[in-house]
């Protein structure tokens, strides 16, 4: 098997403070007890609705934010115990992609600054190599090399997240955390962006951490998805795990939350969800605990896991 990076009962929890003496009365879970595993070259979903815990998850495995617990596992090293040449190599391999590239962007840098940055900070490589890959890596994303002496404000939307995609890619990294990368764009841009992204797995063999609250996005990306509630995986799954035979009441209100395109199923799907409505009325319980917390996953086949009470309440009432 092909793991690379494995993480292991992940918990990030901020402490909250309150009253005269600042103290540290209660704490956010914002992930609770989440372990993952990649493989080269897949597509990883990682969706639930906002606050769910999505990019805690995505800046803990980057370094960017601090675990209360759990471990991350770079080809079987633990990362926080790794000397700093092997960490930077995993630095080096593990890239993000934010939802938004102009704020990620400094406006006062032209792209050729822009795109050879991650070059500059972890690539020994000469100005010229610099300069090749830069173009190289427009053309992936379907720019030209005049590209490189603008800033990033001439560019559309589209264009800067394609931009963006370059820059995470500019020095062969094994994993791409895509964080929202196209929920600002249009439809019809969107869809470029993640043809973008998928020619370059398949050149690359990248593996990518796709972050979205719609299911509808990263239907035809990932082949396997992390469904995410209150800092919990309620759901994981082979993609035909989470679309056709979806288990959690959870994964199943996003399912039906995904907007109708054509007019003529619009009818069966208002009442698609309204039996999801109706399910979980009658058996929250089966999901979620008095306390209202995700159950730990169970497995009920080789790719697929759940986060029920007990898996004998599965064969109860699994109706869609
Ligand atoms: N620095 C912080 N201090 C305290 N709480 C935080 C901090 N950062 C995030 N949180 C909380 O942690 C939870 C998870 O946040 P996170 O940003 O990971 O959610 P998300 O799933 O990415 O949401 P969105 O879809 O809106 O981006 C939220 O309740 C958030 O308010
Ligand atoms: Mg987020």
């Amino acid at each position: 098997m092909s793991e690379f990076i494995r993480i292991d009962n992940l918990k990030v929890h901020y402490p909250i403070r309150s009253g005269f003496f600042n103290r540290v009365t209660d704490q956010v879970k914002a992930v609770d007890d989440v372990s993952l595993v990649f493989e080269e070259g897949k597509t990883y979903g990682l969706v639930g609705e906002s606050g769910s815990g999505k990019s805690t998850i995505g800046k803990a495995i980057i370094g960017l934010e601090k675990i209360t617990s759990g471990n991350i596992y770079y080809q079987g090293e633990e990362v926080s115990k790794q000397a700093r040449n092997r960490r930077s190599e995993y630095r080096r391999n593990v890239q993000m992609i934010f939802q938004d590239a102009l704020s990620s962007f400094n406006p006062k840098r032209r792209i050729s600054d822009i795109l050879t940055e991650p070059m500059r900070n972890f690539a020994n490589w000469t100005p010229e190599e610099e300069r090749r890959r830069s173009i190289e890596l427009l053309e992936i994303v379907g720019l030209t090399e005049d590209a490189l002496n603008k800033y990033p404000h001439e560019f559309s939307g589209g264009q800067r997240q394609r931009i963006g995609v370059a820059r995470a890619v500019a020095i062969n990294p094994k994993l791409v955390i895509a964080d929202e990368p196209v929920s600002a764009l249009d439809l019809s841009v969107q869809a470029q962006v993640l043809n973008f992204m998928q020619r370059i797995q398949d050149e690359y063999n990248i593996s990518y951490l796709f972050i979205s609250h719609d299911l509808g996005v990263v239907k035809h990306m990932c082949d396997e998805l992390a469904i995410m509630y209150r800092g919990r995986f309620t759901e994981y799954g082979t993609r035909h795990d989470i679309y056709e035979e979806p288990q959690h009441i959870y994964t199943r209100r996003l399912l039906s939350a995904i907007p109708q395109i054509d007019p003529n199923n619009r009818e069966e799907h208002k009442l698609a969800r309204l039996r999801v409505e109706k399910e979980y009325q009658q058996n929250a319980a089966k999901y979620y605990s008095e306390e209202g917390r995700v159950y730990d996953l169970k497995e009920i086949s080789s790719t697929h896991k759940v986060a029920l009470k007990d898996v004998a309440s599965l064969t109860e009432g699994s109706v869609r």
